[in-house]
């Protein structure tokens, strides 16, 4: 970050603040208001953070206008095609590509934490069979600072490089386990002779009675997924995985707070979101009925897998997304199936319409990777755990920069306070 010599000024009354300005290297400027309270006793009001930067970062940027997206450089498009996940995890929590020895270090070491304590087991057949796999990852995942006392200080740069590793090593057994449980099947052990997101979907498809092979193409379009979904910069969920650690929360409490603020249906819950809205529509002759309930302004009903707060020009990760979607869907032999039918028309109709081309709402991640999933056998409650293993990495390496920011405070808002000014206790009897 460079600071000019440049200042925005700020008049209140005949009072004139100078605010320094900050250049980042992508991406429009930014005003410092940090100090604003101190020189004028005043705050700033921005629900929901439209227009304010809540750090300094160096992982992840984002044009929305361009549809462009960045992992510390580097474009989403080129790492899809020619990286796979474990390089993209090395590249957010280390800032550059790893060389050979690099990546065959890192790989054994996620690999060597793939098991989760043996004690665990216990804790999941606490829950309900029928809980939501994204309700106990965010019981388990919160339970992991119970069973790892070892990697809880955050003042200590080892101790969170452990917490990182098994984070990223632990979170596709610990969604996989939630999946098996909830359908009354046993656990699968990790296998690690596969690669990451071989053993993910072994984990979650294959029985101990039978022996089961992973098709290298919807390995591939997993791992792909999981790329995609790395990091998305300063979204809700990274936000608050910020913010739980700004208070020197351990590190699993502040990625179970993550995973409970994605699964709301505006964030990660939109793929499960998505597919049932496509499985309610049915076919193709109501979709009409559901663009004028999403044009309604009476009607809280939004089409699910559309619309994004930065990216007004087109989402660039469900672009790929699209077409890792016809591959799986070809290599399934899935043509007409009705939900696909309605996803392609209702697609096209919005894309057509004055009301999504007005207010720029284009197909987002969410759109095409709930068909993806749904197509490679997993039920509409898994889709959101993928996504959660999948930014796991992105929260943990944002946290790990934000711990080692010398800037770095507790996340402490302001507000603009409407309610009653001071009054008097009325006793009981006289209300
Ligand atoms: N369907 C119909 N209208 C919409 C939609 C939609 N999906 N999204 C936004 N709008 C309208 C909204 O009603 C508003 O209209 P008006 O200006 O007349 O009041 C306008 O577009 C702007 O919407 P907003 O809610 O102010 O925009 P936002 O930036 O706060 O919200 C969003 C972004 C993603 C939450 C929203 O587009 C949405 O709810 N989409 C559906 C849920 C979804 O697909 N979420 C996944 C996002 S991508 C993955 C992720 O981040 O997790």
């Amino acid at each position: 970050m460079s600071t000019e010599s440049r200042t925005a000024q700020l008049t209140i009354g005949n009072k004139v603040i100078d605010l320094p300005i900050h250049s980042p290297t992508l991406g429009p400027d930014v005003v410092d208001i940090g100090k604003l309270y101190g020189q004028a006793d005043i705050f700033t009001y921005d629900p929901g953070f439209t227009s304010t930067a809540s750090c300094e970062s160096t992982i992840t940027f984002i044009d929305g206008d361009k549809g462009e997206l960045l992992y510390r450089g580097y474009p989403i498009e080129q790492l899809a095609s020619e990286s796979h996940f474990l390089e993209v995890c090395y590249l957010l929590l280390f800032g550059e590509l790893p060389n050979e020895a690099q990546m065959t270090d890192f790989e054994s070491r996620v690999t060597n934490h793939t098991m989760v304590h043996e004690q665990m087991h216990n804790f999941f057949r606490g829950f309900r069979r029928d809980s939501h796999p994204m309700a106990t990852m965010v019981g388990v995942v919160g339970a992991m600072s119970a069973f790892y006392h070892d990697s809880t200080d955050v003042n200590d740069p080892w101790q969170r490089e452990v917490a990182a590793i098994r984070l990223i090593a632990k979170l596709p057994t610990i969604a996989a386990m939630a999946y098996k449980y909830s359908i009354g099947q046993p656990f699968v052990y990790p296998k690690n002779s596969l690669d990451y997101p071989s053993n993910f979907l072994r984990m979650c498809f294959a029985v101990p009675a039978e022996e089961y092979e992973v098709n290298p193409i919807l390995s591939k379009a997993m791992d792909r997924i999981m790329m995609l979904h790395a990091d998305h910069e300063q979204n809700a969920s990274t936000s608050t995985v910020r913010l739980a650690g700004s208070s020197g929360a351990n590190p699993f409490a502040c990625i179970a707070a993550g995973i409970a603020c994605l699964w709301g249906p505006a964030h990660g819950g939109a793929n499960q979101a998505c597919l049932e809205m496509l499985r309610e529509i049915g076919t193709v002759d109501r979709i009409p009925e559901y663009i004028a309930r999403a044009k309604d302004k009476d009607d809280p009903f939004r089409l699910m897998g559309f619309g994004h707060r930065v990216y007004k020009n087109f989402d660039p990760r469900a672009k790929v997304m699209k077409e890792s979607a016809d591959e799986v869907l070809e290599l399934m032999g899935i043509h007409n199936n009705p939900t696909l039918q309605v996803a392609k028309e209702l697609e096209r109709i919005a894309l057509e319409d004055d009301y999504f081309i007005s207010k720029k709402l284009y197909p987002n991640v969410d759109f095409y990777s709930g068909i993806i999933l749904d197509a490679m056998g997993f039920p509409t409650a898994m889709f959101t755990p993928i996504f959660a293993l999948s930014r796991t990495v992105g929260w943990i390496a944002q946290w790990k920069e934000m711990i080692a920011d010398k800037n770095q405070k507790i996340g402490r808002p302001r507000q603009l306070y409407v309610g009653e000014a001071h009054r008097d206790y009325v006793p009981v009897p006289n209300r």
